[in-house]
């Protein structure tokens, strides 16, 4: 996988920038680990990102992004930190970037545009970004309509820019299956919530792990903003709103949500956000342990299916 090169980094895995979650500490772990740790700035105001960002090159000087959601109301605030604090890689979702592209050129910024249907290459293609970070249904959080499985060789076709592929992965099983489907690396969010470093509250993560897949579902779909999470009171109620069709109030109903499960520890009435892999999961261990457990069960069983020729 050729993104080890590209980004300067020692596995091709990058950490998903999970909104109230990956701060400076945490993302740095995952640099220190080989991988690329993403500062996720959802949740973070202007002054909160440039601390995070400092914290981070505090632990390790290794390469690490931001992600930056781009229908943030104080998104310039955002994008000037990213500017002043010369970071070199960004993940763009939410909108686009337009705005920003020659200020990101200027300063040779590697963007990684977030995409779940490869119609969404065309639209990003003339804003030339570094690499596209394809997101299949399978993931936690926000998601789109596609798998895994159908979006990456079908984003693949529309460009020549390296495509990550995201959504469900979280063994070296993945790893290589992405390969194989012609990704040039992963990125991983839910496999990270049950590391050691990950700052979400105990109940959050013990929660995790009494669950598995059956466990998760979709709200959201009615209004157009489909997110994957773990089913809870919150979650039942979503869904009774959603029968009544009651739009305004669905909306209301989510206004900080994933903060009360990730800080407060409020698993019944937050959002508990994860992606299908949460059956591939129980235990909690560190990042640097996660990162090489990845890599080493990636060679195993790439050797196999060479062995198997
Ligand atoms: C709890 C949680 C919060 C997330 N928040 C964000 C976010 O703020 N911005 C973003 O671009 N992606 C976000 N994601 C998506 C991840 O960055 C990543 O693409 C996704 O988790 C990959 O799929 P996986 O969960 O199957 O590993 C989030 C995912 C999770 C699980």
């Amino acid at each position: 996988m050729d993104l080890k090169k590209l980004l300067d980094i020692k596995y091709p895995i990058i950490q998903g920038g999970m909104a109230h979650i990956a701060n400076g500490e945490f993302a740095g772990a995952v640099s220190s680990a080989g991988g690329l740790g993403i500062i996720g700035s959802g949740g973070m105001d202007s002054n909160s990102l440039r601390e995070n960002i400092r914290a981070l090159r505090k632990i390790t000087d290794k390469p690490f992004g931001v992600n930056l959601m781009m229908l943030r109301p104080d998104i310039d605030k955002l994008v000037k930190v990213v500017l002043e604090e010369d970071v070199n890689i960004i993940t763009v979702g939410a909108g686009s970037y337009e705005k920003y592209a020659d200020d990101f050129e200027n300063k040779k910024i590697k963007v990684l545009q977030l995409i779940s249907s490869p119609i969404q290459i065309k639209r990003y293609e003339a804003l030339e970004p570094f690499a596209f970070i394809a997101e299949g249904l399978e993931a936690g959080g926000h998601i789109g309509q596609m798998t895994t499985m159908t979006l990456i060789p079908q984003a693949i076709a529309q460009t020549k820019r390296p495509v990550i592929a995201a959504g469900g992965i979280a063994s070296g099983r993945e790893i290589f299956a992405a390969e194989v489907l012609g990704a040039s690396g992963v990125q991983i969010g839910t496999g990270f919530l049950f590391t050691k470093e990950c700052p979400i509250h105990e109940n959050y993560k013990n929660k995790l792990l009494k669950s598995n897949s059956s466990k998760v579902t979709v709200i959201g779909n009615i209004n157009g903003i489909p997110m994957r999470v773990l089913k809870n009171k919150m979650t039942r109620e979503y869904q009774r709103l959603e029968r009544n069709n009651s739009l305004l109030e669905l909306e209301n109903f989510t206004i900080g949500r994933l903060r009360k499960a990730v800080v407060e520890g409020d698993v019944e009435n937050g959002s508990v956000m994860t992606g299908l892999s949460i059956g591939s999961f129980n235990s909690v261990i560190s990042v640097k342990e996660y990162i090489e457990k990845l890599m080493s069960e990636y060679r195993e069983i790439k050797d196999e299916y060479k062995n198997k020729k």
